[in-house]
């Protein structure tokens, strides 16, 4: 579990990182993602001092989520604002489901763990909110965009489970 959420938050400062890149600097929708992007750097820094407390082995993947997280970013940047917010609207939808299976399968396992799960997720649904009151859907393609980035969003998830 730590693995992949590590491996994920990791993507999300990524993706966030090449949009950032991308979009001019006072652009409303830059705004918005500057503050998600804080957010997410929160998130990654709590993986990974947990990784190295309970000693969990960090994805190898990791230098192709840099490269490809950044890609997207930049991808869905240069399409367009909304773009880059359908973008956001696609990964927190299967990060809330993502994190919500977790949550079931911890039960009362793990409090510790339970208890920043669920924080993390308040706040990715916060997200997916925020892209879709600032007009997520109204991105060219977005029901082909954000299938597609849905569709690789589960199988970074699968691939960052198991190598
Ligand atoms: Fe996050
Ligand atoms: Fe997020």
């Amino acid at each position: 579990m730590l693995r992949v959420d590590q491996a994920g938050e990791y993507g999300a400062t990524r993706i966030y990182a090449g949009q950032l890149a991308v979009l001019r600097r006072n652009c409303p929708e830059a705004k918005l993602i500057a503050r998600m992007a804080a957010q997410e750097q929160r998130h990654l820094k709590r993986f990974d001092a947990l990784i190295a407390e309970r000693r969990v082995r960090p994805t190898a993947l990791q230098p192709l989520w840099n490269v490809a997280g950044f890609a997207l970013g930049a991808a869905t940047a240069l399409m367009s604002e909304k773009a880059a917010l359908a973008c956001t609207d696609a990964i927190e939808t299967e990060i809330d489901q993502h994190y919500q299976q977790q949550l079931d399968q911890l039960g009362d396992d793990d409090p510790e763990l339970a208890a920043d799960i669920a924080e993390f997720r308040t706040e990715e649904l916060e997200h997916r909110d925020t892209a879709r009151a600032a007009g997520a859907a109204d991105a060219v393609g977005y029901p082909v965009l954000t299938a597609a980035i849905r569709a690789g969003c589960r199988m970074a998830i699968e691939l960052s489970k198991r190598i």
